[in-house]
Order: C-alpha cells, then structure tokens, then sequence
C-alpha cells in the first residue's frame, strides 16, 4: 500500500497540472479556439474580471488547504506504526472557523457575482435586434428591423450594442462568443435574451455549447465585426433579391437547384425555391465558410459538401443526394455567384 504521503504528493501535482490544463485551455490555444479570457466587449471583460477575482480566491484556499494538510500530515505522522494514536471527537473552535470562513468566501463570491449580473444582464437602449435559431447543426439569425435572414455568420457593427433572442427550432443549443461575453442556451418555444457588443473590429468564433446531437461539436458560429459604413453596405447587398445566374453554367446550376430537393429546406429570395428547413442561400455567395463554419467558403469545398454532406458533418440532415459531378460543378457556380 502507497504510504499516505505519496498520495498526498500524487494529489497536490495532478492539482497543479490540472489548473495549468485548465488555464492553457482557457486562454485559447488556436486562433479558432473561443478564448474566454481575451474579451473584446465590456461584457465580456465584466465576466473576465469576476472570473480572475474567483480564481484568486479560490486558488489563495487551495494553497492555504494543502499546506494545512501537508503540515497535518507530516507533523502528526505515525512515528510508532504499533501505537494507536490519541482519539479526537470535534474541535468546536477549528469547527466553527472553518465555517464561518468558508461562508464569508462564498458571500463575498456572491456579493460579485450579483453585481457582475446585475450590471450586464440589461441591454442598452439602441440595441440592433437579432434573433437567434439553433438548428441541428447550424445557426440562423434574422434581423427583424433589417429583413435580412442569414447562417452561421452574424455581422454587427463595431462599438454597436445587439440584443440577441435565443431560441431553437428542434432541441436544446446553446449560444456562446467567448470574447463577446456571456453564453444563452437556446430552447425550442422559449425566447431567452442576450446582448453583446464588441470594440474591435475583427472575427470572433463561437461554438454550440450545448450537447444537441452527433454534430454538436460541428456546429460552430463565427461573429464578423465590421465598420459602421461596411455594416451599411452589408446591409444594403443582404436585402436585395438574389442575383440572376450570370453565365451558362450558373444557369444550368439554377436548374438542377429548382428542379432538385435543394429548393424544400432553402430559400433564395426572388426564386421559387422557400424551404425553411436549412440555411437561407440568398447571398451564401458573400459568407466566408460553409456547413456552419466547418469549411472555408471556396469552390472545392462546397463541391465537396453537395457531394456528401454527411461525411463532412455526420449526421447532417442535408442527406447525400447523389448528384453527378457535372451537376455539382453547375451548382457551385450558381451558389458561388450568390453574393
Ligand atoms: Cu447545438 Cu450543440
């Protein structure tokens, strides 16, 4: 049997390794990672602080813990392993000291964590509505005020407040930007309330954070944070009808879409095809990935998602239709176009 302080020693590195796992898995190990502790909103650097404050208490406990424990352990060690050592029951003083001290931690936990809320829950006035869908595995978001309705990629405008309205269309998902602050889950016939602003321009990754199926961890979303006047511009090119295919080829991919399954789960505005099942295609063209941020947005990779979409993101609902290649060139072409 491993002496007590082996076990001892054993517990006080896998504790320290853990913490250094934990850090490094926080602060984001990839520019894909989300990392919460880099925030780029005042929300999201109100959840920073609190979170830092926690960890110094929390760690300060660990450390005080495990030197009482180190000492408990070596100064009161068996010396005569026969001797039955002295029998204690209680120690009202140590008792009542380490409850009261525990309770006072927590308050003072609480007393922070209720002014954290208290002071990011309400969004500002002025806020640009969203509303957020989570689909298995993708996102929909809609600008009511705007009539845009777009996927997995959610443009605002820099130092501009967003008041987003979690919701769900099948099961349970959860909404998350890391940087931006805050995490909503997403609950099919419930509206939940979120807001985020972001300061810096940029692009800032999201993730599912709710265990929602076997593409859970496929269902990523990406934040594009632009200028106020790129904004506009995005706006004015999102609420025009999709454009006419251009050249022979995005016509014949025209065809093959209408006259294919494609047209009862999408939607390209100004066509016949109104499917409300899967992303809104009107201006797929213009987002910079494909399959819910799985792929850059090229040609090769969205011939590679019509050809089998389930092989890129199992389980997807968007099942192998068996196109042939020249279909699939014609349908890139067109899907291509749709700036
Ligand atoms: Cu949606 Cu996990």
């Amino acid at each position: 049997m491993a002496r007590t302080g082996d076990g001892i020693r054993g517990w006080t590195w896998g504790g320290a390794a853990g913490l250094v796992i934990l850090g490094a898995g926080l602060a984001g190990c990839s520019a894909q990672s989300p990392a919460i502790l880099a925030p780029v909103s005042p929300k999201g650097r109100a959840e920073a602080e609190l979170f830092w404050f926690i960890l110094a208490i929390t760690a300060f406990v660990f450390v005080v813990v495990e030197a009482l424990l180190l000492y408990a352990v070596i100064r009161f060690r068996a010396r005569d392993p026969r001797a039955i050592p002295p029998q204690i029951h209680g120690n009202r003083a140590l008792e009542v000291s380490w409850t009261t001290v525990t309770a006072l931690g927590l308050a003072v936990i609480f007393a922070m964590t209720w002014r954290t809320m208290a002071a990011t829950s309400t969004p500002p006035a002025g806020a640009i509505p969203v509303k957020v869908i989570g689909h298995q595995w993708w996102w929909e978001f809609q600008y009511p005020t705007l009539g845009i309705t777009t996927a997995n990629e959610l443009v605002i405008p820099v130092g501009r407040p967003i008041r987003l309205t979690v919701t769900a269309a099948d099961v349970i998902h959860s909404f998350w930007v890391p940087q931006l602050g805050g995490k909503m889950d997403a609950i099919p016939g419930r509206e939940n309330l979120l807001w985020l602003q972001a300061d810096v321009e940029g692009i800032y990754y999201g993730q599912c954070a709710e265990l929602c199926g076997v593409s859970h961890a496929n269902m990523r979303l990406r934040v594009r944070v632009v200028s106020d006047s790129e904004f506009q511009r995005w706006v004015e090119a999102q609420r025009a009808p999709a454009v006419q295919p251009g050249t022979p080829l995005a016509q014949q991919g025209y065809q093959v879409f209408m006259s294919k399954a494609c047209v009862g789960c999408h939607t390209i505005d100004g066509t016949p095809a109104q499917g409300k099942v899967g992303p809104n295609l009107t201006h797929v063209g213009s987002r910079t990935t494909i399959a819910a941020g799985l792929l850059e947005n090229t040609p090769e990779n969205l011939a590679r998602w019509l050809d089998n979409p389930p092989a890129i993101k199992p389980g997807s609902l968007m099942p192998r239709l068996g196109l042939t290649p020249e279909e699939i060139q014609a349908l890139v072409a067109y899907l291509s176009s749709l700036k």
